[in-house]
């Protein structure tokens, strides 16, 4: 049997950010019923893997084997060529504990300075994962490449977002309209995805 899952169903977003749950919902089409691991007083397993698809299947499992109920997990990232894809699965580490993205940005530069290397090439990935309590899981990855430029540009977005300029625009994603974004950012291909997988 093919597995998806049906309007209406309860699904845990493996987040302790209640302020994802407004734009996790519409990315979902508002089909689901969202509570967070934070508000189910989950604990936040460690993400032990080596890869994208790997922590977000990881912290998916987590959730749902622990909440008896289907959950949803990502994890994204920006990955240089020329760092031989660093930051990865790093790249909220990278900005420390107080989420200091121009520092975290800045180490992109200078490790990239050292190289040597004028290769400016750079992708974001997301990786979305959907288990289901003790039983099987889907997993899908999105991805958008670009090239980066410093000093970073705009005010908008977050994360890395003003030093990436995505293929065939002149904008950073930290200059673009958030609406331009989001029709080609690496999440909203892996939501495609997710949907084309999971939707009836
Ligand atoms: P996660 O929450 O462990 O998946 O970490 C993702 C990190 O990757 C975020 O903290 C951001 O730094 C970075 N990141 C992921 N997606 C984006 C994006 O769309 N723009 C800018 N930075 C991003």
């Amino acid at each position: 049997m093919a597995l998806k899952l049906a309007m209406g169903t309860k699904l845990v977003a493996a987040t302790h950010n209640p302020g994802k749950v407004p734009e996790i919902a519409a990315l979902l089409d508002g089909r689901f019923e969202i509570v967070t691991a934070g508000q189910l007083g989950l604990p936040e397993p460690e993400e032990t893997e080596s890869t994208f698809v790997g922590n977000a299947l990881l912290k998916a499992r987590h959730a749902a084997d622990l909440s008896g109920l289907p959950a949803l997990a990502d994890d994204s990232g920006l990955s240089v060529t020329a760092l031989d894809g660093a930051p990865g699965i790093f790249s909220a580490r990278w900005a420390g504990p107080t989420k200091d993205f121009a520092m975290a940005m800045k180490k992109v530069e200078e490790r990239l300075e050292e190289t040597a290397s004028d290769d400016r090439s750079a992708w974001f990935t997301s990786a979305l994962a959907v288990a289901w309590p003790n039983g099987p899981a889907v997993v899908v990855e999105g991805r958008v490449d670009g090239t980066l430029v410093f000093p970073g540009r705009g005010t908008r977005g977050f994360g890395y977002d003003p030093i990436f300029v995505p293929e065939g625009h002149a904008l950073t994603f930290g200059e673009m309209e958030p609406a331009a974004k989001d029709a080609m950012s690496h999440r909203a291909r892996a939501f495609a995805k997710l949907k084309a997988a999971l939707f009836d």
